[in-house]
């Protein structure tokens, strides 16, 4: 998109679609619908294998945030993920990458379970303690979130979209990080709420809270 692009009535941000230029209307062509000119795509700029371009390219994939819960009592810590996927649904497995030099990773690996939990819009302030952006560790990225314990013992996070308990099924090392294969063990399932994604170095929020649906429909009792 370009910056002289024009938006879409009625959007606003930069996450607004571009509408293309309009080719001018003739006397003979205005009762004719408009005809909207779809732009040639720029090509994409050539890239280099080195981990500058791949942290580049890897800015433009839009990421649902999670937080991984691993742990227990004092020994609790965990960390903000975007690499969560769905590995099978038969049985529910799931996977992610986690980090090797990170503090969840020793303790992960010895309590052999973890929650997965899908953050809701209202819930950066749980993924920047997650991320220990401002220094939290352990315990402390516990704080101002209300948690119950999964059957395998990881923490979950009350209010999540969904929640995930799962056992460790392997672990495998590679270059500087582990992929994490968890047997899911139980499903929490949350509220229809606005999801936290991460793309281009920040968080966004996709779709509506249910308080906003309900209010926009009228259904609240006041
Ligand atoms: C949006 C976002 C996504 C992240 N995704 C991952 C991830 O998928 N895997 C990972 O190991 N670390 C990921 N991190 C980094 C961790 O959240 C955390 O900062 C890191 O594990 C360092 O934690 P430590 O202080 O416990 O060592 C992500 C951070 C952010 C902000």
């Amino acid at each position: 998109m370009t910056d002289s692009a024009e938006r879409l009535p009625g959007t606003v941000g930069r996450n607004a679609p571009a509408r293309a230029a309009i080719a001018p209307t003739t006397r003979s062509e205005e009762a004719k619908p408009m005809s909207v000119v779809t732009p040639f795509p720029k090509p994409a700029s050539r890239i280099q294998d080195d981990p500058a371009s791949f942290r580049h390219a890897f800015r433009h994939l839009a990421g649902g945030v999670s937080v991984i819960t691993t742990g227990h009592g004092d020994e609790r810590t965990g960390l903000t993920a975007t690499s969560v996927a769905s590995l099978s649904a038969e049985p529910p497995t799931v996977m992610f990458g986690l980090n090797l030099s990170s503090s969840s990773f020793p303790i992960l690996e010895r309590s052999r379970g973890f929650g997965v939990n899908f953050l809701n819009a209202t819930q950066k302030p749980v993924a920047d303690r997650f991320a220990g952006r401002k220094g939290e560790k352990g315990a402390a990225r516990y704080a101002d979130a209300e948690w119950i314990s999964g059957m395998t013992g990881a923490p979950l996070l009350i209010g999540a979209l969904a929640a995930l308990d799962c056992e460790v099924e392997e672990i495998i090392e590679r270059h500087s990080h582990a992929i994490v294969i968890g047997r899911v063990r139980d499903i929490r399932l949350g509220v229809n709420d606005a999801a936290l994604v991460y793309w281009r170095g920040d968080y966004e929020r996709l779709g509506w809270m249910s308080e906003e649906v309900t209010t926009a429909l009228g259904l609240r009792a006041f």
